[in-house]
């Protein structure tokens, strides 16, 4: 090629492009190392979850050997016969017996080979759980999770505490229309329908999802089958603890929280979670907020009560999200909000805002009922009282 001053410049503007590219596969690749990622699909941390994975990890082998021994014989090919002086035709080996044979038998052992786990694997996520596994019946709602712990008497909504190293066997079953449970880590994601109705005397089908959890952390999820218009607002929180701290959180669920009522008895000695720590002498219950009396009287006097409950009040609503030790949540509205003061204010001034067609009524706007048909009012709560509510609420330890 001629060297000119035009084809100096095309060949400096390539080789900026050619370095811009490696530069921005390089980034990606980095980002891809760093970081923790809760809601991965590529790291079980149930025997579920390890059980599809390593199905996974074998497909991906296979696939990969495949791909080395169909692009080696290309590139052989490509290169052994490719056109050059004094280049015979090659010897023809149309229906030859031999290839016929390998190439039907190989595919034919490798799909066998991936055939015999995938079955197994199936009939896994299938499996009765064992008669201790702890049973949690998981509710979707439109737009949240209820999670009600039958043998602990707790009912809570959106994140879901379980111990680690115990089986849990999850019951399914939707409010309104189908949704799916989906937290990658857990391994596996399992419709969440109107459980079927039975005959007489027997029990409904509900769908199950069965796993033990092998190691302490946070992993997210998310709901997995369209449901409406906030179908993605629809998250999971997951918390996997120690068989203490799950006891401990048991133990505080089912105890009010020292503000739940005014406080006329002292404090309850929650402060000490962990074991064996010294109970400290009961302290003079000390002077409380006004806006948090203020914001409990609000609560308890207005409509919240008719959907939400509060362990140890007389709020035992059962349509919306229970509240008890609501302020110990990382997040509100189904995985939305931090669960700060500021969000709470907003998010009970007017939830639409943040979840379209969310079944809560704001302060001056009605929602549409849980079932769908009618319209709850609106609270009519002012600013005052809403500040006074976010202010309860987020004392509820
Ligand atoms: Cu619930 Cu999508």
């Amino acid at each position: 090629m001629l060297r000119t001053p035009e084809n100096e410049g095309r060949s400096r503007a390539t080789g900026r492009f050619v370095a811009l590219v490696g530069a921005l596969a390089l980034a990606f690749l980095v980002a891809a190392c760093a970081g923790d990622y809760p809601g991965s699909t590529i790291d079980p941390k149930t025997d579920l979850g390890e059980t599809v994975h390593s199905l996974y990890v074998s497909v991906f082998w296979w696939t990969m050997f495949i791909g080395v021994v169909v692009w080696a014989v290309l590139g052989y090919t490509i290169f052994a016969f490719r056109e050059k002086p004094g280049q015979e035709r090659p010897r023809q080996i149309h229906g030859h017996l031999g290839l016929e044979i390998a190439w039907t038998v190989g595919p034919a052992i490798i799909v066998v080979a991936i055939a015999i786990p995938t079955v197994q694997a199936v009939f896994a996520t299938q499996a009765r759980p064992p008669a201790d596994a702890m049973v949690v019946e998981v509710t979707g709602h439109r737009y949240w999770w209820e999670f009600h712990y039958p043998e602990q008497g707790v009912v809570t909504a959106n994140e879901l505490h379980l111990p680690v190293g115990r089986p849990v066997a999850l019951r399914l079953s939707s409010a309104d229309v189908i949704h799916s449970f989906w937290v990658p880590m857990l391994g596996g994601k399992r419709d969440v329908n109107v459980p079927r109705t039975a005959p007489e005397g027997q029990e409904p089908e509900y769908n199950h999802l069965y796993f033990t959890i092998n190691e302490e952390g946070t992993f997210l999820g998310q709901c997995a089958e369209f449901c409406g218009e906030s179908h993605a607002l629809m998250r999971i929180r997951v918390v996997a603890q120690s068989e203490a701290d799950f006891q401990g959180w048991v133990r505080d669920m089912r105890t009010p929280s020292p503000t739940a009522m005014a406080s006329t008895a002292p404090a309850a000695a929650d402060q000490n979670e962990a074991a064996g720590t010294p109970e400290a002498a009961p302290s003079p219950a000390p002077q409380e907020d006004p806006l948090v009396t203020q914001g409990r009287e609000t609560f308890m006097s207005s409509t919240c009560v008719a959907c939400h409950a509060i362990e140890g009040t007389p709020a035992a609503g059962v349509m919306g999200p229970n509240l008890t030790r609501l302020g110990r949540r990382a997040y509100i509205g189904a995985g939305l909000l931090e669960n700060t003061r500021e969000n709470l204010v907003r998010w009970i001034t007017d939830p639409s805002t943040v979840k379209p067609g969310v079944r809560m009524p704001s302060t001056d706007r009605e929602a549409r009922l849980p079932t769908g048909q009618g319209m709850w009012p609106a609270t009519g709560l002012t600013d005052d009282q809403v500040q006074a509510v976010a202010a309860y609420l987020s004392t509820l330890r």
